[in-house]
């Protein structure tokens, strides 16, 4: 926990943000050749690619669902994305938990129901790790489905706000996530400001938490926007390639 390291420092953080700051964030789709879509992510020293395949044959058959498509998600961090080895132990508890939920979100934003008996994968690479991956991994995610094509009945991106030296901070860092007294992932869609994913390490107050979910929300509608112009970016030049849409 934090108490010898101090993550605030006359009102600034150790990178050097105001507590409502986003790490600067860039986000491109159509990054990968053989993907259906796909989306590359930069935010802070997080680096994150999101590749999406299907609606494909559902395998195995008999997971094969008659009224809707399987979302299936594989979260990964690569053997060289932060200083802790990733490389041996393949899927672990804490990838096997992250893919579960970036999949619950997912679930619930695709239109499923348009494609019966098959399953749409969303795969997930950290390349570099610097707290906040999940978020990152659904931000991606979400502009790699558009970029499929995959209709959803809404957009969705991933912020986390949690609390270092007293101080409720918008989008943590890897040292404010570690030593911080709290870290609250978020999703949030677009259109209906639904939060679609929480969770939450550490303690909040009630009224602390109210505060971070404001912030989320109020962050989020950034995020939004950003992957708005990535994917407008990508149909653009698609057009002017002439490609037929
Ligand atoms: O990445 P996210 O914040 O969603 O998940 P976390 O489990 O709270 O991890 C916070 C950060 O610690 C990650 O983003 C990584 O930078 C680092 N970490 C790591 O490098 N290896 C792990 N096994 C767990 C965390």
């Amino acid at each position: 926990m934090a108490e010898e390291k101090k993550l605030i420092i006359n009102g600034k953080r150790i990178d050097g943000r105001s507590p409502d700051d986003l790490r600067p964030l860039r986000i491109e789709t159509g990054v990968l050749n053989e993907a259906d879509g796909s989306a590359f992510v930069q935010w802070g020293g997080n680096k994150i690619v999101a590749g999406i395949y299907g609606p494909r044959e559902c395998i195995p058959k008999h997971e094969a669902n008659p009224y809707k498509a399987l979302v299936k998600c594989r979260y990964t961090m690569s053997p060289f994305a932060s200083k802790e080895e990733h490389g041996r132990s393949g899927p672990n508890r804490r990838s096997i938990e992250i893919s579960k939920v970036i999949r619950e979100v997912f679930e619930n934003i695709v239109v499923a129901e348009l494609y019966p008996m098959t399953q749409i994968d969303i795969f997930i690479d950290v390349l570099q790790a610097e707290g906040g991956t999940r978020v990152g991994a659904i931000t991606a995610a979400a502009a790699a489905l558009a970029d499929a094509g995959i209709p959803m009945r809404d957009m969705v991106c991933g912020v986390a706000v949690g609390k270092a030296d007293g101080t409720i901070v918008l989008d943590l860092g890897k040292e404010e996530d570690n030593f911080g007294e709290s870290d609250v992932p978020m999703a949030i869609s677009n259109r209906g400001k639904e939060l679609l994913l929480i969770q939450m390490d550490g303690l909040l107050t009630k009224e602390e938490l109210a505060i971070a979910i404001d912030k989320a929300m109020a962050a989020s509608e950034k995020i939004h926007a950003m992957q708005t112009e990535a994917i407008t970016k990508r149909y653009e030049k698609l057009e002017s390639e002439g490609l037929k849409l």
